[in-house]
């Protein structure tokens, strides 16, 4: 057989630096800050959510195809209490396996093939693969570093919109550089979309991890985006469940049964007893979200001054629980070479941010490590890196 095996559209999508990075982390047992999932689980009272729903016999079955009546309803409550955003359990809200089934979702059922997508780089890896696999383009704007942070320079999205323009896919809180998008760069992309009749899918996992200053804002609530937006959201970063693989979009009725077509043929449900699980979360009183933040904001600041004790350049994260850094002053340049040198080095894993442009050169000295870990984990990652 002469044909490859695996199809054009996905060729360039072989194999993950996450699992090479895992593999290194096992094979060397060093501490692994590549992958961002927390290495605790989430509040008890919610395990028990699951348990209690497993024993009665709620979701052991196939649920309904648009997710159990119950977390449509406690999403839809969310998202008229935390941001104003009023919709319908039944016809506006839409649960899928995670946020990855609802990003592919998405872009499966809004894209034809042609279509351009603008996607905001460093970009998290799935959305590169689902953009090919709707057979559409995708067009990178990246965020670049200034004044410790990373920006979006507004003028390139504009620059970026064509006739073949057909979404533009956003991240707020952005994983890997921990931006938070402000009122004012939203509500540029907002008059943007309105103004070119662009659709806008954006994904929110973070939406509860920001940090000091920064407040999330979903640009669903701006003027004129409600009706063309699909947002997205999930329960796996926000409960620290993110084996539980439940997510949501919230968007209007035709866009969301536009999703519900891509979504059926894909896992068709999942879930089902933890659906029931995730809705008792989604109504935890604010203390438990207040907490939340409060120790990743002090996990931040633990590995980031580590980090920055350590030589290397931090950018803070507003959000998120990733802290990109720059190598450049540790005397290094390749981000590659430094990830697979690190574990061999000192017992740490971190991820290269070049994996996450399209751009490759302008993400080459950047790293990114993630702080969603035990303090004692995080403090002994600090001192193994000190021997740089
Ligand atoms: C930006 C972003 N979107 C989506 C996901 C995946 O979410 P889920 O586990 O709910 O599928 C991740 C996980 O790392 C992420 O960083």
């Amino acid at each position: 057989m002469t044909r490859p095996l695996l199809n054009r559209r996905l060729a360039e999508f072989g194999t993950t630096i996450f699992a090479e990075m895992s593999a290194l982390a096992a094979r060397t047992g060093s501490i692994n800050l590549g992958q961002g999932f927390p290495d605790t689980d989430g509040p008890e009272e919610i395990r028990e959510a699951a348990v209690r729903a497993l024993r009665d016999g709620r979701g052991n079955q196939y649920p309904p195809g648009p997710g159990v009546p119950e977390l449509r309803t406690a999403v839809a409550e969310h998202q008229l209490k935390r941001y104003g955003l009023a919709y319908d359990p039944d016809t506006e809200v839409l649960i899928t396996a995670g946020a990855t089934e609802a990003i592919a979702a998405s872009l499966l059922a809004l894209l034809e093939p042609g279509d351009e997508v603008i996607a905001l780089e460093p970009y998290y890896d799935s959305y590169a693969a689902c953009i090919a696999m709707a057979g559409a383009t995708r067009v990178p704007v990246t965020l670049r570093p200034h004044e410790g942070a990373y920006v979006l320079d507004l003028d390139e999205l504009r620059a970026a919109v064509t006739d073949r323009t057909r979404l533009i896919l956003l991240n707020t809180p952005h994983n890997p550089t921990g931006t938070v998008l402000t009122r004012t760069e939203l509500t540029a992309i907002a008059e943007l979309a309105v103004a070119r009749d662009l659709l806008v899918v954006t994904d929110e996992v973070y939406e509860h991890l920001v940090f000091d200053d920064a407040a999330h804002l979903p640009i669903a609530s701006l003027p004129g985006m409600r009706e063309r937006t699909v947002t997205i959201g999930s329960a796996g970063k926000t409960f620290s469940f993110t084996g539980w693989k439940v997510g949501w979009i919230t968007a209007t009725p035709e866009l969301t049964s536009a999703v519900r077509s891509a979504k059926q043929f894909l896992t068709y449900v999942s879930s089902g007893p933890f659906q029931y699980a995730v809705a008792e979360a989604l109504r935890l009183p604010e203390t438990y979200f207040d907490a939340l933040r409060a120790d990743l904001r002090a996990k931040r600041d633990l590995l980031s001054d580590g980090l920055e004790r350590a030589g290397f350049a931090v950018y803070r994260p507003a959000g998120t629980y990733f802290v990109t850094t720059d190598i450049r002053p540790l005397g290094e340049t390749d981000g590659f070479a430094f990830c697979r040198s690190l574990p061999e080095r000192c017992g740490v894993v971190a991820i290269p941010n070049a994996v996450f442009y399209d751009h490759r050169e302008e993400g080459a000295p950047f790293v990114r490590f993630a702080f969603c870990k035990r303090s004692d984990v995080l403090e002994q990652a600090v001192s193994r890196l000190q021997g740089l």
